[in-house]
């Protein structure tokens, strides 16, 4: 069991990650426990999973390519040492980290903090003299969040890690530019370099411009890697690392699900399976909303992130060959047992359109117990000796129970445990997911055109040079007559 005193001893041994190893039980999304209309006969399924066996072979041959960087970097030893090296520098320099970076850029290293250190965001308390800088991670432009963290950090004993892949992005360089003159003014402009660290695409794009320019520390991100697929690479290794996560054996977890997944056939392929059943379920049975269930506070940020790798990568308008499909699973973040008294009665009793992904943990790191009442009462009588944890597993369950007494199809992700391993192969595995379904979906899950116009529509209405055309265009389609009351 995880957590055991023999774990020490056998760390990263073959049987401790097996103990660590994420289950997926897909019993409920059958046809045998929901029915035909809204769930899959296994033989389809094993069918549909046999005949798309090709599709895991062409990905390997595109992988070899090097057409898709992100599977390499659980291996890649050379942002490891890289890291490890600036980590050593940084130790014990700085009391705040601030992250400026949006989407892909920020969320994966969010999903990392609020799982593995929930304690290194503290609103009110700055760190007193901790190991580890209090982290703040600014992916809004929104002045009341940045003068916020303005307001609680030292600038003198703060590190700036600007990350964006394109280095052109509009909110992370509008950020940048309030929290460096606001260092200048603090440090002056001699020692400001000293506290800012440049994560971009190398060679190319105005933030490595200007870090080159000021003598910025930089750390690359490989072109063949999209944002919302780069955890294991700088941008989540580095502020990770520096918060005091334990980087070897997160990639180890990541790396151990590679070959979990690149080893087996399709029906054992766990990002392939979950990945084959989602898009059955959306495409042949009606289920265009994937609501993601985790079953933990600590996996809110994980949620948040898969909500973003699931809906930016499958949203295409355009499939490989140019032909309109306008399709994707709208995913839904949910946490339990929170939104049960929220969001369960629509899941529950509204339209059957939604296929419900539980991610439960086995042992979570406190259990605690439900102390006994000095004064016994039927209504509490029967939670006795049980632990919290044992209330949201049972809780979980009843909703999963609940869910597919309604006919609604639902599958379970199980972690035996939350840790630096399991996040990395849960990372990893959803990654992985996401990217054969869009093989399956005929798309490309890489680029995301429709946030890249939104990107060029905010410029032209900011007034950015050489954006005229597109300002003209816009003015065009101004309606005639606001109708406002
Ligand atoms: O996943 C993605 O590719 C996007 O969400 C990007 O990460 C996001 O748009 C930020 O882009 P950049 O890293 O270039 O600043």
């Amino acid at each position: 069991m995880p957590g055991s005193a023999s774990d020490a001893e056998d760390f990263l041994s073959s049987s401790w990650m097996e103990r660590r190893r994420v289950g997926y039980d897909y019993t409920n999304s059958l046809a045998a426990m929901v029915g035909e209309k809204h769930g899959v006969p296994y033989e389809e399924l094993e069918r549909f999973a046999k005949d798309n066996q090709h599709i895991l072979e062409e990905f390997h041959k595109r992988e070899e390519k090097g057409e898709i960087g992100f599977t390499q970097l659980p291996s890649t030893v050379e942002y490891r040492e890289e890291v490890s090296r600036f980590l050593l520098k940084a130790k014990g320099k700085f009391d705040y980290l601030v992250v400026l970076g949006i989407g892909g850029s920020a969320l994966g290293l969010v999903a990392l903090q609020e799982a593995l250190k929930p304690e290194a965001t503290s609103p009110s308390t700055p760190p007193a003299g901790g190991v580890f800088p209090a982290l703040y991670v600014v992916d809004n432009v929104d002045p009341s969040l940045v003068s916020s963290v303005l307001n609680r950090i030292d600038l003198n004993r703060t590190l700036i890690n600007v990350i964006s892949k394109s280095g052109a992005t509009l909110e992370t360089l509008a950020n940048f530019l309030v929290f460096r003159s606001a260092l200048i003014e603090a440090v002056g402009y001699q020692k400001h370099s000293r506290h800012i660290v440049v994560t971009t695409t190398l060679g190319e794009g105005y933030l490595f411009e200007l870090a080159q320019k000021e003598g910025y520390q930089l750390f690359g991100i490989p072109l063949n890697v999209g944002g919302r697929f780069s955890v294991f690479s700088p941008v989540g290794l580095l502020p990770a690392g520096l918060i005091g996560i334990d980087l070897m054996e997160l990639l180890a977890g990541a790396q151990y699900m590679k070959e979990l997944c690149h080893s087996r056939p399709s029906m054992k392929n766990i990002s392939f399976l979950s990945a084959v059943i989602q898009y059955l379920l959306d495409i042949r049975k009606g289920k265009g909303i994937q609501v993601f269930f985790a079953y933990s506070s600590l996996l809110r940020g994980l949620a948040r992130w898969y909500q973003q790798l699931w809906a930016e990568s499958l949203g295409k308008r355009l499939n490989r060959n140019g032909e309109e499909v306008f399709c994707g699973q709208t995913p839904l973040v949910s946490i339990g047992t929170t939104d049960q008294h929220s969001l369960l009665q629509l899941f529950g009793e509204g339209p059957n359109n939604k296929s419900i992904t539980f991610l439960e943990v086995s042992h979570l790191p406190d259990q605690l117990a439900i102390e006994e009442e000095p004064s016994p009462h039927e209504m509490t009588d029967y939670l006795k000796g049980k632990s919290l944890q044992e209330v949201l597993l049972a809780e979980r369950r009843a909703t999963e129970l609940s869910l597919t007494s309604n006919a609604r199809p639902n599958t379970t992700f199980i972690l035996p445990e939350i840790s630096p391993f399991t996040l990395g192969e849960l990372i990893y595995l959803f990654e992985l997911q996401t990217a054969y379904a869009g093989e399956l979906y005929q798309i490309n899950p890489y680029d995301q055109p429709g946030v890249e116009e939104g990107k060029r529509t905010a410029y032209a209405l900011l007034g950015r040079r050489g954006y005229g055309e597109k300002q003209k265009e816009i003015e065009k389609k101004m309606p005639p007559k606001r109708h406002i009351i």
